[in-house]
């Protein structure tokens, strides 16, 4: 996590810095800082708290040209002002901002800096003091001794280093940790993500790991840590400005719940031939047939919507699936089939989890295929085949769209497959994914009657259950997920018929059970589970599916195809959870302690 930027050019960098910074507040907001160069040397500002926070301590009299900035998402050291980047060397010749995590820095510390003294916890001031070492004792120029520095470091790391010897260049590095070059003309940008600096470039080089650029007004020279000069042209960066800003919106979230029926379109549209036939590439639909076993790795919300794929998977295209947290399978690999394929389910492309996972497969010669929102993310880079999720940048850390945008993707792929099989066709997909999109709308047009369901239900309380079964057990644990992260309620997810196992002991007079009701074959066992729960005292919200309706339910969500009602009936969850948040006046874009983005293992 954390979100790096730097500038070098000919207009004040301050400004540039913090708007960039602004952008990637997704990635942590702790802490943030700017370093700022300009003849007279380097000034650093930094602050505990969020951009806005750090606004207030930078002299805006001070202008430099030349500079980087940081928005941090502690892992070393808790968030506060010494913690935050960037840090300084002893001397305060260095500055360094960094995003990753390294993994030996004590170790460096005990062997190369046991006489220096640390201001910070952090792992990045061991870097920043590794380089001033080197550069003293074994008098190697600042390239070569940040090169040493990097090729000690073990983790992950995206570097921008400051010289205040030399205010002409940022050193920069990168290790599994996203960075990017932006040029422009008569200045040169880098960035943890193209967004940040879609305000004044459109260009962008991707980086790869273990190599170096350095970064000057004119050029941006790229090579490996052995010096080996690396040329790569830039490509344009395919994001509208006007796609990362709120508008008219309170939030980013609820702007991004009400563009799910856009996004539903768009991916119809996107997936389809010339002809309206909905279509994947070849070479993943051999991929997929090869394969006598699919592996889905992800985490979090992505975790989620590989459950509900599973069912497409297994259901149309007649292949057996695992789904598996990636946290877990890297430690804990199962026994593979013979011809697994594994699918990579990320709404950033960079979770650090996952990438784990897909370095390791690769390495067993396995194939990969990543369902990402970020084409050109790492996730997309390295593994075989990319599926888009054509959903527009996903701003709030609360995922939504994202979440709607997999399944879509996921029932394609499924589908074609099944289409290339041969096997018989269940469903017209095309036409219910437009009455999907349909029933989205409808949902995102009922925002006061989740309002009020949610002032009803989750006002006073300090936890709730989502019960389900089938499907919608998984959307329970999409719906408990996000209820916890934005409103801090306790919240959990359970399939209806496993609570008397145990948990229904948690159920006290008032509890609030939200069931849901979307599946013909368990109706009747969902509301027997509801009843069971009632006679302890809890109280239920039941939504349900036209059709499958009784009297007394909450809400009633419009029928769509069985398979595909996860897509609409996790709307009034999120809704439920947007405004449980809003009511506890929580932080509904940046819930505390989380980041958008997780790039730590
Ligand atoms: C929850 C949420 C997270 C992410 C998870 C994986 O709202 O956003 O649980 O789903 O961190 O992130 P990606 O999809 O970027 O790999």
């Amino acid at each position: 996590m954390c979100g790096i930027v730097g500038y070098i050019g000919n207009q004040d960098a301050k400004e540039i810095l913090l708007k960039g910074l602004e952008k990637l507040e997704y990635r942590g907001y702790d802490s943030a800082g700017i370093a700022i160069m300009n003849n007279s040397g380097v000034q650093v500002f930094k602050e505990k708290g969020r951009i806005a926070d750090l606004r207030q301590v930078v002299d805006q009299n001070v202008f430099a040209q030349t500079g980087i900035g940081h928005t941090r998402w502690a892992t070393h050291g808790v968030p506060n002002h010494d913690n935050a980047h960037p840090h300084q060397s002893t001397s305060e010749r260095f500055t360094l901002v960094h995003n990753g995590v390294i993994e030996n820095d004590q170790i460096l510390k005990r062997e190369y800096l046991s006489d220096v003294s640390f201001k910070s916890d952090t792992d990045t001031e061991v870097i920043v003091q590794l380089i001033e070492k080197f550069t003293n004792e074994e008098n190697l120029s600042v390239e070569e001794a940040f090169c040493k520095t990097l090729s000690l470091l073990k983790g992950s790391y995206a570097l921008a280093l400051l010289d205040e010897q030399n205010n002409g260049t940022i050193l920069v590095g990168k290790n599994k940790s996203p960075l990017l070059v932006g040029v422009g003309d008569s200045f040169n940008v880098i960035a943890s993500d193209a967004m940040a600096m879609l305000q004044v470039t459109d260009q962008f080089i991707e980086l790869m790991d273990k190599e170096i650029v350095v970064v000057t007004q004119e050029n941006v020279t790229i090579k490996k840590l052995d010096g080996t000069v690396v040329s790569r042209n830039p490509y344009t960066a395919e994001l509208d400005a006007s796609d990362i800003e709120k508008g008219t919106y309170p939030h980013y979230m609820l702007k991004e719940i009400d563009e799910q029926p856009l996004v539903i379109r768009k991916i119809i549209q996107s997936y389809q031939d010339d002809n309206g036939n909905l279509a994947i590439s070849e070479d993943i639909l051999k991929a997929m047939k090869d394969s006598d076993r699919i592996y889905i790795i992800a985490c979090g919300t992505s975790y989620h919507a590989g459950l509900v794929g599973k069912q497409f998977i297994e259901k149309l295209a007649e292949i057996p699936v695992e789904v598996h947290v990636a946290s877990e399978f890297s430690y804990n690999m199962p026994l593979l089939s013979k011809k697994p394929l594994f699918i990579f389910i990320s709404q950033s492309g960079e979770t650090a989890d996952s990438r784990a996972v897909l370095v390791a497969i690769k390495e067993l010669g396995y194939k990969a295929l990543t369902i990402t929102n970020v084409p050109g993310s790492t996730l997309s880079r390295e593994a075989d085949y990319t599926l888009l999720l054509h959903a527009g940048p996903e701003i709030a850390v609360a995922s939504t769209k994202a979440y709607t945008a997999q399944i879509a993707v996921l029932s394609i792929l499924a589908y074609v497959t099944a289409q290339s099989k041969g096997l018989e066709a269940k469903l017209d997909l095309v036409t219910e994914l437009g009455i999907i999109a349909n029933a989205m709308e409808v949902l995102c047009n009922e925002k006061e009657a989740f309002e009020n369901i949610s002032r009803e239900f989750l006002s006073v309380t300090r936890n709730c259950f989502f019960i389900g079964r089938g499907v919608d057990y998984f959307v329970c644990l999409e719906g408990a997920l996000k209820l916890k992260e934005i409103s801090y309620i306790q919240a959990e997810g359970f399939a209806g018929g496993e609570l008397k196992h145990g948990t229904i002991a948690l159920i006290e007079e008032g509890t609030p059970v939200i069931a849901l009701a979307t599946q013909e074959a368990v109706n009747l066992s969902i509301r027997g589970n509801v009843k069971e729960v009632v006679a302890r005292g809890a109280y239920p919200c039941i939504i349900s599916m036209k059709g499958l309706e009784q009297e007394g339910d909450s809400f009633v969500i419009p029928s769509v195809h069985e398979l595909l009602t996860p897509l609409i009936s996790v709307i009034p969850t999120q809704l439920i959870a947007y405004y449980a948040a809003l009511h506890r006046d929580c932080d509904v874009d940046k819930p505390r302690n989380l980041a958008k983005s997780v790039t730590v293992e």
